[in-house]
């Protein structure tokens, strides 16, 4: 059996870093890809996704770390590689005075496994698939932002490949758009294609992801089914209270890791702030409602919640309006 067909991860990392200058945009990624599945990364803006992507694909050297892909070394084994990789990565480049079909000729005819015979039909076949059929000899400066990212998806699907790399594929589609392309990629998973497709958006993908990665600084802060980012979110408390600060000492005391919240009640001028905190297995809700009392905490309300996915994913991106730095 070839290394290849040997390995259970379609892409596997190790330590995998980038630094620029002082910076670490990727930091020790340690990714695993199971073959065969749908593998969201997500992370806010900034987080590291299309330089690890990057990377993956020999378009960037690594500052350290190991990178297998298909049971193969990159960037070492990139010629083996990248023929059975198909790759959306930021703003493909086209042609503007060609036409979209005639552009996919042109990065076709480039692919030297890519059989001369039946590219007609590859480009047709891939066009269609993207819903640009009707496009096809439209000059690709008169593409919108939308056709273009559906062009490059296209090129990315013109040789059957076990492995689809996409970067934010919904980049600059409309909401039909990015339906079709969760449609998209539901479909090359049914063929049997690994695809590993990254957003910053959970919503876009939480409905076609087998498994997620989440990216926050730079850093792999979770990885695992989806169910299994869903069932480490399931308990949390919330505690209303006007002293969140202190509320926050004594769960954290707890071995918990408290966020704090305020929100606006209907009523202007009042503000309802206090914690939450997701509960481990080694802390009751009633030890936290005594630990609280006991430190004099003015303890409003107390209630146990699920968190939603959405809520998980801000949790542990902290995601808010600012663009990591
Ligand atoms: N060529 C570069 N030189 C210097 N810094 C860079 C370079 N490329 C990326 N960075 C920095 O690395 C960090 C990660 O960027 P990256 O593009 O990988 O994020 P991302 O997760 O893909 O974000 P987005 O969702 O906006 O696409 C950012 O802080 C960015 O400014
Ligand atoms: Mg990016």
């Amino acid at each position: 059996m070839t290394a290849a067909l040997a390995a259970a991860f379609a892409v596997e990392t190790r330590g995998l870093t980038k630094r620029f200058g002082a910076h670490a945009a990727v930091d020790d990624v340690h990714l695993a890809v199971p073959r065969g599945s749908v593998f969201g990364f997500l992370g806010p803006n900034g987080s590291g996704k299309t330089t690890t992507i990057r990377m993956l694909l020999g378009l960037a050297s690594a500052t350290a770390g190991e990178i297998r892909v298909l049971g193969r070394d990159m960037p070492h084994e990139l010629n083996t590689v990248l023929p059975q990789v198909g790759a959306l990565v930021e703003g493909p480049a086209f042609y503007p005075f060609l036409s979209g079909a005639a552009n996919l000729h042109r990065l076709d005819t480039a692919n030297r496994y890519a059989p001369g015979s039946t590219r007609n039909t590859r480009v047709r076949d891939a066009l269609a698939r993207v819903g640009l059929g009707h496009a096809e000899h439209k000059k690709v400066h008169a593409y919108s932002l939308g056709m273009k990212q559906r062009l490059g998806l296209a090129n990315a699907l013109l040789s059957p490949r076990e492995l689809l790399v996409l970067d934010e594929p919904t980049n600059g589609l409309d909401p039909q758009g990015t339906r079709e392309v969760r449609h998209l990629v539901r479909s090359l998973a049914a063929d049997g294609a690994t695809v590993f497709v990254s957003s910053h958006l959970l919503s876009e993908i939480e409905q076609i992801c087998t498994h997620v990665g989440v990216m926050s600084a730079g850093r792999l802060v979770s990885q695992g089914t989806l169910d299994e980012l869903r069932s480490t979110s399931d308990r949390r408390v919330r505690v209303v209270t006007p002293d969140p600060e202190a509320a926050t000492r004594v769960l954290s005391g707890l071995g918990m890791q408290p966020v704090a919240f305020s929100e606006s009640d209907l009523r202007p001028g009042d503000v309802e702030s206090g914690v939450t905190a997701g509960l481990t297995d080694s802390v009751a809700p009633e030890e936290v409602v005594a630990a609280l009392v006991t430190a004099g905490v003015r303890v409003r309300g107390f209630e146990l919640v699920s968190s939603t996915l959405e809520e998980r994913f801000v949790e542990l991106t902290g995601e808010g309006f600012d663009v990591v730095q």
